[in-house]
């Protein structure tokens, strides 16, 4: 199946109570491991590159190429959108070019009228495209120069107006942050996100697909809550770096403890060596698929 926009499956999840996984990759094989995932669990999946994994990677042509060509060699049957992440302006417009079938422009760091000026022109852009387009308001915690800041809460009118340009899936602070959750946290705003969620049905008279992210890290039953009301897309990076270094770590202290033996069948060999990371997140990301309830909804 070639690759595909994402609104189409992100609505139906929205509106059938489940949601799709958003899941970062760096690289071939991370990529193939969340296809195999998806594949298996019989799920529409979003392949997403942040701007440092794009340009680590080799460029946004490289990464779209790359998953359009594993989409095919590998025979996935299941709905696959190759997504920007946090996208800056330019970087939006540059997917639009190269052929990504989803993006995200993240003007939240913006005052809100710029970020929506942007929105609009993106949004515009992408859809004459088919392309689907998810924006950010307010902003989403994370850990900068070891500061950890709490997430924010997104302004619901801010929230409305985002909607009204015709966004296609909202990213909106609830208080969730991006990498590991620190101990004194104080979980997801359930509250704040119900009245988002209200607010945006009674402005355009359908559900909006909510966008979480920050999504490693949090109890299952604040996941399940979130998405009964409103989320139906949630992105997973850390989970799936945290289980690659597990497993890659506990790996090479069993090559490091029959080194002899396994210098002789060759396991240096990355093929050999870097495989049990890559199995890891392919468990991951199939794990997570269970618990976002996506599963057979291919
Ligand atoms: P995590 O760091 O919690 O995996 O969040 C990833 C994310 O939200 C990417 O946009």
């Amino acid at each position: 199946m070639a690759i595909v926009s994402a609104e189409k499956f992100i609505q139906a999840a929205r509106d059938n109570g489940y949601a799709i996984g958003g899941f970062n990759t760096n690289n071939l094989e991370w990529t193939q491991a969340i296809l195999r995932a998806a594949e298996a669990k019989k799920t529409p999946v979003l392949i997403q590159t942040s701007m440092g994994a794009a340009k680590y990677m080799g460029g946004y042509k490289m990464c779209k190429l790359l998953v359009e060509t594993l989409v095919e060699s590998m025979n996935i049957t299941v709905p696959v959108s190759i997504h920007l992440d946090h996208g800056h302006f330019e970087d939006a417009l540059e997917c639009i070019e190269v052929g990504y079938s989803s993006l995200m422009f993240d003007g939240s760091h913006l005052p809100i009228e710029e970020n929506l000026k942007l929105a609009e022109e993106v949004i515009a852009k992408a859809h004459a495209k088919g392309i689907s387009v998810e924006c950010e308001v307010g902003s989403i915690g994370g850990e900068e120069d070891g500061i950890v800041g709490e997430g924010e809460l997104a302004p619901i009118e801010d929230a409305v107006a985002m909607a009204k340009l015709g966004v296609d899936f909202l990213a909106a602070g609830i208080g969730n942050i991006h990498g590991p959750y620190p101990e004194n946290w104080k979980g997801l705003h359930i509250d704040h996100l119900t009245k988002l969620n209200e607010a945006l049905i009674a402005a355009m008279g359908k559900n909006v697909p909510i966008v979480l992210h920050g999504g490693s890290g949090i109890p299952d039953d604040q996941i399940r809550e979130a998405i009964a009301n409103g989320v139906a897309k949630i992105n997973v990076n850390t989970e799936c770096q945290l289980a690659f270094a597990k497993a890659t770590r506990e790996f090479v202290a069993v090559f490091n403890a029959n080194e002899a033996e396994y210098m002789k069948k060759k396991i240096f060999d990355p093929r050999k060596f870097l495989k049990p990371g890559f199995d890891a997140i392919t468990a991951s990301v199939e794990e997570r698929i269970e618990v976002f309830g996506s599963a057979n909804k291919a």
